[in-house]
């Protein structure tokens, strides 16, 4: 083999790992409680639509609700706000409760403000953990992809509240941010 050729070679070799490294993907691991208020004046869960069979469905088949929820960085809804947990839930299992759960995780503060990942996923009641793909995101997390885990932390039935538990494992794109405009 000629030198030129090995020169040649060892440019693409460096040329290919150069592009590998700009290519490359960082995993972000976020974690954070949601706020859940089912009744009483600070509501962030409301029931928007309900078919002929939900009342008299097992497991309320054909319920639409939507979320508006305060995502906060410790299981205190006082403590900081992070951002809101946004989208439906759509009951659309007839025989087990399942709904499918459609939400964005909109940043409104610290590093990820702006930002927002794309949930969707069942949520098995019977299920401690429950598991939710991340199937797209933008600004930070543009191109992002992972999964959730989420379960309940507690429950306050007298005052309608829930609190939530989060952890996001985010594969996102390194070099998403310097294409902002
Ligand atoms: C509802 O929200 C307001 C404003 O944040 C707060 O002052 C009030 O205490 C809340 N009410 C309840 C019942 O949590």
């Amino acid at each position: 083999m000629g030198k030129l050729s090995i020169i040649s070679m060892l440019c693409v070799l460096i040329l290919a790992m150069l592009g590998g490294f700009c290519n490359a993907h960082k995993v972000t691991k976020l974690h954070f409680y949601v706020q859940d208020i089912i009744s009483g004046p600070n509501q962030t869960v409301w029931e928007v639509a309900r078919a002929k069979i939900t009342s008299n469905s097992p497991t309320s088949f054909g319920l639409v609700k939507v979320v508006d929820d305060l995502i906060t960085a410790t299981s205190d809804a006082n403590s900081e706000a992070l951002g809101r947990l946004q989208g439906q839930i759509t009951f659309a299992d007839l025989e087990e409760s399942g709904p499918v759960m459609n939400f964005n995780v909109v940043f409104k503060s610290g590093a990820f403000s702006g930002s927002v990942i794309t949930l969707s996923g069942r949520n098995d009641a019977s299920d401690k953990y429950r598991e939710y793909a991340i199937v797209g995101g933008t600004g930070v997390f543009r191109m992002a992809r992972g999964h959730a885990i989420t379960s309940t932390y507690s429950v306050d039935s007298a005052k309608g509240r829930f609190v939530f538990e989060y952890t996001l494992y985010v594969v996102h794109g390194k070099s998403s941010t310097l294409f902002d405009m």
